[in-house]
């Protein structure tokens, strides 16, 4: 028997049916359209497929999407300034930041300055520390895309064995917190892991999120296990993800394909995330 192949596509359409509705209701309820800014510095080639994925997808929910662009040498001291202006605009309702960013740029006083209440990707510390503690509101994409898919696919977390290849701020980290909050039962590997294999062929769900083509193949997956790849990659033959898709899909009893998988899912859920901000400062 091969795996299930879910299609992530699927998902996000009922999301954006589902956030188009709810967005109708809000607009008739408040009279105000929804307007969320996004920051981007530089010219970086693989965010431009992401925009115009996003700002897609936020005109069919009926979001206003604008960008306040910047050169690639523009100053720290600058772009702070703008996010501050957009924290006290009240036309405003949410800010993203299109990374990656200019190396002379600190990823992290940005994040830091932006107003934990219009903070759409909830990267901010006080947005990350809420879902650490379990008190979860506004959670980053890519982990609220994962849980999304597995809530789609009615998995009750309690006491599974999960295991994430990936330990970044973006997606491993708040996993974890995402998982240890349901009580799964969490293991992390990251290049210093010894043996990975030992951790993954364990995993009732294994999410993977290390950027390297085919770098999970049959012999790292448990009978059965939901593996949700999240890598993307960029190759000759196009785009793949993590996971040896033609092999492992013969062992897992769930799988995400790239693309078509976790991707659409993590657009959706920055609506999703959008409409938060949205109450955040209207209600
Ligand atoms: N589908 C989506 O919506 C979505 C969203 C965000 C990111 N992504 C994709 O997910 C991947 C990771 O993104 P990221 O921003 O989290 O990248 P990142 O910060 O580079 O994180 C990669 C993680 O994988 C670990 N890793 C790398 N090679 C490994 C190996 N050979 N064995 C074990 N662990 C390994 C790294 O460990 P160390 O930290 O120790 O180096 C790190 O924890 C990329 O392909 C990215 O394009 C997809």
């Amino acid at each position: 028997m091969t795996a299930k192949v879910i299609d992530g596509r699927k998902i996000a359409k009922n999301l954006r049916s589902n956030i188009s509705d709810e967005v109708k209701e809000l607009v008739s309820k408040y009279k105000i359209v929804p307007n969320i800014v996004t920051i981007i510095i530089g010219d970086d080639p693989s965010s431009k497929l992401y925009l115009r994925l996003r700002d897609k997808a936020c005109e069919e929910v009926g979001i206003k999407s604008s960008h306040a662009k910047f050169p690639a040498d523009v100053s720290e001291e600058e772009v702070l300034q703008t996010i501050n202006n957009l924290n006290d605009d009240n036309s405003v309702h949410g800010i993203l930041i299109q990374f990656p960013i200019s190396k002379h740029i600190s990823q992290d006083k940005l994040i830091n300055s932006l107003n934990p209440e219009k903070d759409v990707e909830g990267f901010n510390p006080v947005n990350m520390g809420k879902t650490l503690i379990g008190d979860e509101y506004i959670i980053p994409c890519t982990p609220l895309a994962v849980l999304t898919i597995l809530e789609h696919e009615n998995i009750d977390l309690k006491g599974l064995d999960v295991t994430i290849v990936n330990h970044s701020n973006v997606v491993g980290k708040p996993l974890t917190s995402l998982f240890l909050n349901r009580n799964a039962t969490v293991s992390i590997c990251h290049v210093f892991t010894k043996n990975m294999k030992k951790y993954t062929s364990t995993a009732d769900i294994l999410i993977t999120a290390a950027g390297v083509a085919k770098l999970i193949k049959e012999e790292h997956v448990k009978k059965d296990a939901f593996v949700i790849d999240v890598g993307i990659i960029k190759t000759e033959d196009g785009i793949c993800g993590d996971v040896d898709f033609d092999s492992v899909k013969n062992i897992a009893g769930k799988i995400t394909p790239v693309p078509g998988g976790v991707g659409p899912v993590t657009v959706a859920c920055s609506l999703t995330n959008m409409v938060k901000t949205y109450k955040n400062c209207v209600e």
